[in-house]
């Protein structure tokens, strides 16, 4: 970083990222020879000492033992980066402790100052750096036509869109991609069976054949399980598809615009938008992309397959099948390739169950091996693994009857058993309210319950403990919120003149707390995004919503001297509140 950069950096982007640049510069400037080592701020462990702290220089006294700049212990590192600490404006006072523990109080005149822009000028204040201009290919949903959507598809869909979301909030150029499923040996079958039902043949048949693609997918593949000559036909089918046959292909149309309407309701349930760029796209890039891999000894012939191996890997990537066909592992190598290429991604981000990361592991490898991915590092690659959902026993999700869960109607479910909760909480509200609110905490409820974990571990799906109005749930963060918005609905005032006319001022104890936590928000976006962890912004915003209930409970807002300030605050949390429910794609009410 240039001089300038570096001190701009100080003023823009998460509180911890300011931080860090703060010590950054004061690192560089004390330690020449230990220069471009990071500076590391993390939210201090207990908030009597601090709100933030900086722990480098024990590591850092360990690292210069010996060289002439050396100072004698930690301590006396810590005291040398707190000499050479840039003015910010953002620090009250700092401390030491131990063996040379930094520790940070920020400033509550900074806070109120921030939080008095951003209700003038939007929250552009805390969006954290080093996102904006990025170019990120986010792949999530990706279910298989005809085939069974699962709730596993359900999780990639809710983690990917909040993922893409937060992205896009934080400045970066965002292309959903919905990889689809949609070619392969299983069309064979299907196709097979529709032209076998209508003995006037494939031309006749219509939309009421795929009318529903799960009976159809069962039936056909009984048939192909139980009958050899029947999977001799449906493999023929396969190459006729393959090789162009119109009438293959309008019924392999058909099937596919059949799968497309299931999905999207599902889609407009959970408000999720998605370019749908499937497996067939990267169809004609295949053997282009073998023939590449060979001739430049990328890939080799193994057994008769033609194998990428990659160091350290148990198993090649096979790019191409011994009978020559193309498979799961081929395609993600063309749509790697074309990702960065074509569509000059720097960053690409897979959503898949945790399953997968062999695959995504082996396709990196290979990448990487292609030089598809630069060696220089300049293109960020991740698979954003996640756990499975269990019933409420603790087994395989499954439907009462047993069967496959269809998803949309467990969003449904989850919005009919809200529903009562809306009529008796709100006995005056219109049939458009109640409608509204339930499918708001309804869908909300889902997502919020597979975001709030870490994404890898397993969780249980129980509509209760979703639907509860207490603890970490959509549901009592969406009355919080409403909650908030009636204060400052009873104030009377408009709070944009609110805004132009007075500013926050952080006096008591518990303001000072919930101003520290509406700015800790570019924290929480920061976190949530370097590591790809949606449950950061859950669980910030259960922090947030405890904090302004603190506040609340001491502090008058209403009707108060500070009243015009604390309004200003009280509005702020609902800002922060909505922006997150936003990256959680969770509607927002303003009355329950
Ligand atoms: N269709 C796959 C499945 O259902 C997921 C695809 C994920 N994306 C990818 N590029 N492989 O398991």
């Amino acid at each position: 970083l240039s001089a300038a950069a570096a001190a701009d950096a100080i003023h823009a982007g998460s509180i911890k990222q300011r931080l860090a640049a703060a010590f950054q510069q004061s690192l560089d400037a004390a330690f020449p020879s230990m220069a471009g080592e990071p500076a590391i701020v993390v939210p201090c462990g207990n908030p009597k000492f601090g709100d933030y702290q900086c722990n480098n220089a024990m590591a850092l006294h360990g690292k210069m033992k010996g060289k002439p700049d050396a100072p004698k212990n930690p301590r006396a590192v810590a005291e040398a980066l707190l000499a050479n600490l840039p003015e910010t404006g953002m620090v009250a006072e700092t401390s030491l402790a131990g063996p040379g523990f930094i520790n940070i109080r920020i400033s509550p005149e900074w806070l109120a100052q921030h939080i008095t822009s951003m209700m003038r000028d939007g929250i552009s204040t805390w969006v954290p750096a080093g996102y904006a201009g990025r170019r990120v290919v986010v792949d999530f949903s990706s279910p298989n036509v005809a085939k069974e959507m699962h709730v596993g598809h359900l999780r990639s869909t809710i983690i990917g869109d909040t993922i893409a979301r937060t992205l896009e909030f934080a400045g970066a150029d965002v292309k959903r991609l919905n990889h689809i499923g949609d070619w392969g040996t299983q069309f064979g079958m299907l196709i097979q069976y529709i032209a076998e039902k209508r003995p006037e043949g494939l031309n006749a048949a219509s939309d009421e054949d795929v009318a529903d693609l799960q009976v159809l997918y069962r039936a056909a593949k009984l048939r192909f399980d139980e009958e050899e000559d029947f999977k001799t036909r449906a493999r023929e089918a396969v190459t006729e598809l393959q090789g162009g046959r119109p009438e293959y292909l309008q019924a392999w149309q058909r099937i596919c615009d059949a799968s497309r309407r299931e999905f999207q309701k599902l889609y407009d349930r959970l408000d999720v938008t998605l370019e749908e760029r499937g497996e067939s796209f990267y169809n004609p890039m295949l053997k282009p992309v073998v023939d590449d891999l060979m001739e430049r000894g990328v890939a080799e012939l193994s057994d008769g397959a033609k194998c990428v191996f990659v160091e350290g890997g148990q198993n090649p990537l096979i790019v191409q099948k011994t009978d020559g066909g193309f498979g799961y592992a081929s395609t993600d190598m063309a749509a790697i390739k074309h990702r960065i290429h074509e569509e000059k991604a720097d960053w690409i981000i897979y959503v898949t169950d945790a399953g997968q990361a062999p695959h995504f592991d082996l396709v990196f490898a290979g990448a990487a091996k292609a030089g598809y991915l630069p060696a220089d590092r300049t293109v960020r690659i991740d698979h954003v693994g996640f756990g499975l959902v269990l019933g409420e026993d603790g087994k395989k999700f499954k439907s009462r009857s047993g069967d496959v869960v269809r998803l949309v109607e467990l969003l449904d479910e989850a919005k009919k058993r809200i529903t009562a909760t809306v009529k008796e909480r709100r006995p005056d509200a219109t049939d458009e309210e109640v409608e509204e609110a339930a499918a708001a905490m309804g869908y909300g409820a889902v997502k919020y319950a597979d975001l709030k974990n870490h994404r890898t571990t397993n969780y249980r799906f129980s509509y209760d403990d979703m639907l509860s109005q207490q603890g970490n749930t959509a549901v009592y963060q969406l009355y919080a919120h409403a909650r908030i918005a009636s204060i400052v609905r009873k104030s009377g005032r408009d709070m944009a003149q609110v805004a132009a006319s007075s500013s926050v001022v952080l006096g008591h104890e518990k303001e000072v707390a919930l101003g520290l936590q509406i700015a800790r928000f570019s924290d929480a976006v920061d976190d949530a995004l370097s590591e790809l962890l949606p449950h950061r912004l859950t669980e910030y915003l259960y922090d947030l919503s405890a904090a302004f209930n603190q506040f609340y409970v001491e502090c008058q807002v209403n009707g108060s001297p500070e009243e015009d300030s604390r309004l200003l605050l009280s509005e702020a949390t609902a800002l922060i509140m909505r922006t997150c429910f936003q990256l959680l794609g969770i509607r927002v009410l303003y009355r329950i």
